[in-house]
């Protein structure tokens, strides 16, 4: 079936170019998202993509070393982890807010999920002990951010939550 298509009138190409202009300057919100996939090499990418996004908090070299171990940590769990090295995609979220100086960051997969929550976070724990994991990836990532949410079903996917809030000296 053919779509019909229909002439804008001039007052309605107003409306649109108006929604379009409305800058997001003035708020102090910034929002970016990356969709990668789970290969080795996009891990650096995204910690370093993150990091300059940012950079309009001021952040100090520790807090932005901080960020990206972080990410990292949460980038390659879902390569690992969620996808076992197989390969899919993994989606980060950055929202910066220059007002309050706060950054939240999520990383998710579609992978095969965390069986239980609480026993992951926990130092030390591994599934992968033979891969020479040492299960402190969520321990970093704890402690190099304010704080950490994990969200995970089994079969569907994980969703880890990174909060920070940076001194801007
Ligand atoms: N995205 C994920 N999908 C599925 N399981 C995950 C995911 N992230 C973490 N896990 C589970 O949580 C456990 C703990 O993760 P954590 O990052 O703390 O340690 P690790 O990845 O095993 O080792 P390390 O990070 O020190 O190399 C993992 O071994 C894995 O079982
Ligand atoms: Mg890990």
């Amino acid at each position: 079936m053919s779509k019909k298509l229909r002439v804008l009138k001039p007052n309605e190409i107003k409306v649109k170019k108006e929604i379009k202009e409305k800058p997001s300057a003035s708020s102090s919100l910034n929002k970016m998202t990356l969709i990668v996939d789970a290969h080795h090499h996009n891990e650096a990418f995204v910690r370093s993509t993150v990091a300059a996004f940012c950079v309009p908090l001021n952040p100090s070299i520790e807090e932005i070393n901080d960020i990206k171990t972080a990410v990292s940590e949460a980038v390659t769990n879902c390569a690992v982890h969620g996808y076992e090295g197989r390969g899919g995609e993994i989606r980060v979220e950055c929202v910066i807010d220059t007002a309050s100086n706060f950054v939240h960051i999520t990383v998710s997969d579609r992978g095969i999920g965390i069986d239980n929550i609480d026993e992951a976070i926990q130092p030390l724990f591994t599934t992968k002990p033979h891969f020479e994991r040492s299960g402190m990836g969520f321990t970093v990532m704890q402690s190099f951010m304010d704080k950490l949410e994990v969200k995970s079903e089994k079969g569907k996917g994980t969703t880890i939550e990174l909060f920070k809030s940076i001194a801007n000296l």
